[in-house]
């Protein structure tokens, strides 16, 4: 408490000390913090020079060269290989090298579009050491939704992989890879990592000479050292998308030292993290979690970090305990969706596995509910590991609140406090005042710049303002909803804005229903979240079809199938109503507020519905009967 006290009264100090002690500097920065949130023009560490990789790596070697720094465990049980610091240097440079041999420089994008795998890690590390900046899309994303990624991040260079599995599945990521950029001159170069050695002859098919290039041959060509380039604290590290309540996906930019920064403190302190700690964050590294958690925080404290492919529930549901078990995990970090999965199964299965390797129960993604907590507390940690509920996002780059094992006492469903250097506040949506006092409900935003920010939308400063900015000035608008309750404990309520968040994914409203009204038998789409037991939210889609088209089933699966197609598999809408009608505002806006209500199962709270244009809409709506429950 008291060194949190420290971190806001005296905030230059404390970062100024963390950032010497967690990261090496090239050359020592010259201010800590510089610029507010009203001007946009946050900046850290000014001055200062790092490099990520060596951050991560290289300084590691002269002390845990034969430690293990990765241990990968792919879709199958058990398979899969580790890599020890030393291993990880040499790969590293040797993508690192190719990655220069295709011409790739300082400052350019580099698109990563692959599973989570070390080969993932070595791009995303290759990337920083010779300073460009990675841009990783979710290898569940679809060959559209990766086009637009590539086209708005000016990326022109890809790497891939032959293939990716999941849960028994084969994805297969070069020919989506070839869908996206068929045809287009986006891209220079796709470099295909091959997962599958007897598939060489796979290159055969939709192969370019000209511009894919095979990792597994160029590789072994490369030299196992490459220099690495000193960048400026706010030099970008990486470009993330995410989903916002409007348009398109924001490209998130982090930078170097701010974010590493972030990362390194928050992985040490959340969990509590310790020489020798085997680290497990069974996040997809396409999302920040596994940037963050999987990658940048434990490689940078010298930890040996997990790299999961799989899924909870594959081939059996006690993968994860296996996993555990196995390789004497001893921080765990999943997501509410996950537990709640696993708990439908019972205990049985956990009773088969030893887990008393574990210190740390990490949970992130969404709110996690009370009976969640408790089971995982119980069953999982044996009554004897710190359950921490970790609230962040994409745009804050690491944890912003949560508890810190064995100094914060817990509550089963609250994230508890602000980490050092966070300053949360509650405001009143209508006059935007502070909130002040406790046990008090409003939204949650943040007081004073954190060295994790992420700095701008890549191309769109003005919408970086907009949207999180501009609504409440001097603040940082998270989108969320908070509760504080009588201890000063934080409770996170959900989204405010038009952003669903299904089983974790972040998925904007907005997205789906351009996916959806694109189709030619689509007049109109809104979509909204309703409560699900198991996914936290599901997605139901209110769609007005133009004349002629028919509401059969058929067209209803047509529907889904291009929502699957545009955007990904885990966007797929969960409930589609086909209405005569939307509810408007007089001026044309559609409620959506009603809708949510009407998705949620009731229909008798609708609120004030007095500025509804034609109010029989509604009533028809009702009529239907149409709802989840
Ligand atoms: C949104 C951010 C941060 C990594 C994963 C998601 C929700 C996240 C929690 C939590 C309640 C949470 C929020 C947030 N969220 N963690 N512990 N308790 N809600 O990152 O995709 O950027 O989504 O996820 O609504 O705004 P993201």
């Amino acid at each position: 408490m008291q060194l949190y006290n420290r971190s806001i009264t005296d905030s230059d100090r404390f970062w100024s000390e963390q950032a010497k002690s967690l990261l090496h500097w090239s050359r020592p920065f010259e201010r800590v913090c510089q610029g507010n949130f009203a001007d946009g023009d946050v900046a850290w560490f000014t001055g200062g020079t790092l490099n990520a990789a060596y951050n991560c790596v290289d300084r590691h070697l002269p002390h845990r060269a034969h430690q293990t720094a990765l241990i990968y465990e792919g879709d199958e049980l058990g398979e899969g290989y580790s890599l020890t610091y030393h291993q990880l240097h040499a790969r590293v440079c040797r993508v690192a090298n190719a990655l220069l041999s295709m011409g790739v420089r300082r400052g350019d994008v580099v698109t990563l579009y692959m599973p989570t795998s070390p080969d993932l890690a070595c791009a995303m590390l290759a990337c920083a050491r010779i300073g460009a900046t990675h841009s990783v899309v979710f290898a569940g994303f679809s060959a559209g939704a990766l086009r637009d990624r590539l086209a708005a991040s000016g990326s022109r260079m890809l790497l891939t992989c032959d293939v990716g599995k999941r849960g028994g599945k084969t994805l297969e990521l070069k020919k989506i890879v070839d869908e996206a950029v068929g045809g287009t001159d986006l891209v220079h170069h796709v470099g295909v990592f091959r997962r599958d050695p007897d598939a060489a002859q796979q290159r055969s098919e939709g192969w370019e000479e000209s511009r894919d290039v095979d990792m597994n041959e160029l590789l072994p060509r490369m030299r196992p050292y490459c220099a690495y380039v000193s960048m400026e604290a706010e030099d970008p590290l990486f470009i993330l998308y995410t989903s916002g309540s409007t348009g398109k996906p924001k490209g998130l930019v982090h930078t170097t030292g701010g974010y590493l920064l972030q990362a390194a403190m928050t992985t040490k302190n959340t969990f509590d993290l310790k020489d020798g700690d085997v680290f497990g964050c069974v996040a997809d590294v396409g999302w920040i979690t596994g940037h963050t958690y999987c990658i940048y925080g434990p490689l940078l404290l010298g930890a040996t970090s997990v790299l999961f492919e799989s899924t909870p529930r594959y081939p059996h549901h006690g993968r994860y305990w296996d996993l555990i078990d196995r390789h004497r995990i001893t921080q765990f970090y999943t997501s509410p969706t996950a537990i709640r999965t696993l708990m439908k199964f019972g205990t049985d299965k956990i009773k088969e596995y030893k887990l008393d390797s574990l210190r740390v129960l990490g949970s992130v993604g969404e709110p996690i509910n009370p009976e969640a907590w408790t089971w995982y507390f119980k069953n999982v940690g044996h009554s004897r590991c710190t359950v921490v509920d970790t609230w962040w996002q994409t745009e804050t780059g690491g944890h912003m609140m949560a508890p810190m094992p064995g100094m914060t006492p817990l509550k089963p469903g609250s994230c508890t406090l602000p980490v050092y250097g966070v300053q949360p506040a509650l405001l009143d949506p209508l006059t935007g005042e502070e909130i002040e006092g406790d046990d008090v409900e409003g939204l949650l935003v943040v007081k004073r710049p954190w060295p994790g920010m992420a700095r701008t939308i890549h191309g769109d400063h003005h919408r970086y303002m907009d949207v999180y900015f501009n609504s409440y000035r001097g603040y940082y608008a998270t989108g969320d909803g908070a509760r504080r309750d009588e201890n000063g404990y934080y409770w996170i309520t959900g989204r405010v804005d038009d952003v669903v968040n299904v089983a974790g994914h972040r998925i904007g409203t907005a997205e789906v229903e351009s996916s959806l009204a694109s189709h030619d038998g689509v007049s109109e789409a809104a979509v909204v979240g309703f409560p699900d037991p198991s996914k936290g939210q599901g997605l139901c889609c209110y769609v007005t079809l133009n004349m002629g088209t028919p509401s059969t089933p058929e067209f209803i699966a047509e529907l889904k199938a291009q929502v699957r197609r545009d955007i990904g598999p885990f966007a797929t809408p969960d409930v589609i109503v086909i209405t005569p009608d939307l509810p408007k505002t007089r001026s044309g806006k559609i409620m959506r507020r009603i809708l949510r209500k009407l998705a949620e199962g009731e229909p008798s709270a609708l609120g004030d519905t007095s500025t509804l244009a034609d109010p029989s809409v509604v009533e028809r709506l009702v009529a239907t009967q149409f709802w989840v429950k």
